[in-house]
C-alpha cells in the first residue's frame, strides 16, 4: 500500500520563493499548502478513524443519498486529504475497496498510511480531479469531502467523475461551503482570532498564548488559504452543475446552521491557543454541544431557515445507463 513510484514526492517545507510563486498559481498553492498540512492535518481537524468519525462520515453519506443498497464494490475518493471520508465510509460498510487520490503527494502518503493501519483494501495515487487518471467505467462510487471548492473548473471535475463511474454508479460530495455559510464563518473566525490573540497578550494570560513563531506560521498559512479556497456554492447552483455534467437523480442537501455559528468560533479559538490547554474534558464537552446543536438544526432550524443559509452543502447524482445504486 505505497504511493506509485512515478508520483511526485511530498514537499512539507516550501521556501519563501515557492510560497510567493504559489500566491499566483492556485494548483501550486494547493500542493504546497496541503503538503505542509498533511502530517498535522488529522490533529488540527480532530480527525479520527474510530466510532466518532465513522458515524460522522456515514451520517453525511446517508444525508446526501438517503438509502442505497450497500456495499459498493469499488470506490474512488478525490481530494482525499488524509483519507477521512472514504476510509471512514469503508469502515462503516459503504464500499469494499477504494482508491484515494489527491493533488498533494503529502496527503496521499498519509491517507495510504492511515488505510494500512486500518487494514483496509485501498490503493492510491497523486491525481488532479480535473483529469482523473483512471479509465472510463471503472468505479461504482466516487466521493469527496471539502474538495470541490478547491477545484478551478468544478463542472469539468464532475464530468470526469461521471466518465470514471460505471453506468448506474453514484457520486457523492459533502462538506462544501455555502455562500452564506462561508460569509458568517469567515467573519466569526476573524473576530475570534483577533479577540483571542489580543486578550492573550495580557501578562496574566500568557500561558494561553501560542509562541509568536507558531502564530506567524498560522498567518502565513491563512494567506495561502485565501488562494486555495476558490468557490462557495448555492445548493441550486451545485444541482445545475451536476446535471449539466451529465448526472441524473441529482440532489443537493445542506446542514449545520446553529452548529456552524457556534462551531467556527470554537475551532478558531482552538487554533489560537496552545494544544495542552484543550483537555479531553473540554473536547468532549465541545463535541456534545455540537451534537446538540446539530439536533436543533435537523429538528427545528430546517423547518424555518432556507437551505442556502446552512453552512455545509452536499451533492449526489448518478451516471445514467443502468439502475442506480
Ligand atoms: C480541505 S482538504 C479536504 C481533505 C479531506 N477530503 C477531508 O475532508 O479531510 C482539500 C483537499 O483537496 C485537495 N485538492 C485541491 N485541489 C485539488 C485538485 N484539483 N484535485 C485533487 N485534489 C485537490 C487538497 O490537496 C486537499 O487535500
Amino acid at each position: 500500500m505505497t504511493a506509485r513510484p512515478d508520483d511526485p514526492a511530498p514537499n512539507p517545507h516550501a521556501t519563501e520563493a515557492e510560497v510567493e510563486a504559489a500566491l499566483k498559481d492556485t494548483k501550486l498553492a494547493q500542493v504546497l499548502y496541503h503538503d505542509w498540512e498533511a502530517e498535522t492535518y488529522d490533529d488540527k481537524w480532530s480527525i479520527s478513524y474510530d466510532e466518532r468519525c465513522i458515524e460522522y462520515a456515514r451520517g453525511r453519506f446517508d444525508a446526501a443519498v438517503g438509502s442505497a443498497p450497500l456495499p459498493y464494490e469499488r470506490a474512488l475518493e478525490l481530494g482525499c486529504g488524509t483519507g477521512f471520508f472514504l476510509l471512514n465510509l469503508m469502515q462503516s460498510g459503504v464500499a469494499k475497496s477504494g482508491s484515494v487520490t489527491d493533488l498533494s503527494p503529502g496527503m496521499v502518503k498519509v491517507a495510504l498510511r492511515n488505510a494500512e493501519h486500518l487494514g483496509l483494501d485501498v490503493d492510491g495515487r497523486v491525481a488532479d480531479a480535473e483529469t482523473i487518471p483512471y479509465d472510463d467505467d471503472t468505479f461504482d462510487l466516487v466521493v469527496g469531502h471539502a474538495v470541490l471548492h478547491h477545484i478551478p473548473d468544478v463542472e469539468l471535475a464532475l464530468k470526469e467523475c461521471l466518465r470514471v463511474l460505471k453506468p448506474g454508479g453514484r457520486l457523492v460530495f459533502a462538506g462544501e461551503p455555502t455562500t452564506a455559510g462561508n460569509f458568517y464563518a469567515r467573519w466569526l473566525g476573524r473576530i475570534t482570532w483577533k479577540a483571542t490573540t489580543t486578550v492573550t497578550k495580557i501578562p496574566a494570560l500568557a500561558g494561553w498564548r501560542r509562541p509568536q513563531a507558531e502564530l506567524d506560521e498560522s498567518s502565513r498559512a491563512a494567506a495561502l488559504e485565501a488562494v486555495v479556497d476558490l468557490h462557495t456554492f448555492d445548493p441550486r447552483q451545485l444541482e445545475a452543475m451536476a446535471s449539466s455534467a451529465g448526472a441524473v437523480d441529482v440532489q443537493a442537501t445542506t446542514e449545520e446552521f446553529a452548529a456552524a455559528l457556534w462551531g467556527w468560533p470554537v475551532r478558531t479559538f482552538e487554533a489560537a491557543v496552545p494544544e495542552e490547554k484543550l483537555t479531553m474534558g473540554y473536547r468532549l464537552a465541545m463535541y456534545k454541544a455540537w451534537l446538540r446543536l446539530s439536533w436543533l438544526d435537523e429538528n427545528v432550524m430546517r423547518r424555518v431557515v432556507p437551505r442556502q443559509f446552512f453552512y455545509n452543502a452536499m451533492i449526489t447524482g448518478v451516471k445514467p445507463g443502468a439502475s442506480a445504486k
